[in-house]
């Protein structure tokens, strides 16, 4: 019988120094595929709102649509852990951040949330984790933040990576039990990853994190690929053999490469 992963069984592999994959899905169909291939944690992104809706940003995206495709997601999971991301403005407060939260869980069959940023975010954190709800930080890019900082890599010199690496502290301690880093200097998540007890989930990081996420469309090479991204679907027959090479390359410390690709 299989076993649910959990923040323990994630954290057990990094103490063991084998690699979390983790990928974006958003229904049953493609959540089943990538269960079956052997993802361990399947993000609900916010990042539907550019791969399914078309916005040019994940700003337009509601509670409403989340919890509808974090419904489709866990429906059919059994095994790995469903992550569900918190949209823009769903966590503006404390008092939202646990009325949204709660309805992931209760509602969505999510277990864990993911919210974007690092000190403002402390308390929602702390309460959050009071409350029995695991936290997923974000640090990095934060999509949900373009327009103050547009599309570009974060921590590229020293005072925000140093910014950025105390908040991956202040995180843990305020209790997050994974830590997402995206878009930042591959030293610096390096960096990080080693300086923490919970894991790091890597997107345009590099290779040193404790684990790695594509977004699914991305990954299928159906989207114009972020240079970080790899079309794994190209030269193999089926978007199942694509998801399991993913599967297979993350955990054999192949993907991504020290160049990023
Ligand atoms: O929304 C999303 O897909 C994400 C990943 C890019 C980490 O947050």
């Amino acid at each position: 019988m299989l076993h649910r992963i959990t923040s323990r069984t994630l954290r057990r592999k990094k103490q063991n120094g084998e690699k979390i994959v983790c990928l974006t899905a958003y229904d049953a169909s493609f959540a089943r595929l990538a269960e079956n291939a052997g993802v361990d944690v399947l993000l609900v992104g916010d990042s539907l709102g550019n791969v399914i809706q078309g916005h040019a940003t994940t700003l337009p995206v509601t509670m409403g649509q989340m919890l509808y495709h974090t419904v489709a997601v866990s429906r059919v999971c059994q095994n790995a852990l469903v992550l569900a991301d918190m949209p823009f403005l769903a966590y503006a407060t404390v008092d939202l951040a646990l009325v949204n939260a709660g309805r992931f869980l209760q509602k969505g069959g999510a277990h864990m949330v993911k919210l974007e940023g690092g000190t403002p975010q402390l308390e929602k954190v702390r309460r959050l984790t009071e409350e029995g709800i695991p936290v997923c930080g974000h640090l990095g890019l934060q999509p949900q933040s373009v327009h103050r900082t547009g599309y570009r890599t974060q921590g590229q010199d020293e005072d925000s990576a140093r910014r950025i690496a105390t908040e991956a502290q202040q995180l843990q301690e305020a209790g997050a039990v994974l830590l997402v880093l995206e878009c930042v200097p591959f030293d610096l998540a390096q960096r990080i990853s080693v300086s923490l007890a919970i894991p790091t989930i890597g997107i345009g990081a590099g290779p040193a994190c404790d684990g790695q996420v594509l977004v699914l469309y991305d990954l299928l090479g159906i989207t114009p690929p972020p240079r970080f991204a790899k079309d794994f679907l190209s030269g193999r027959g089926s978007i199942a053999e694509a998801i399991t090479a993913y599967v297979v390359a993350v955990r054999a410390g192949t993907f991504p490469e020290s160049d990023g690709r």
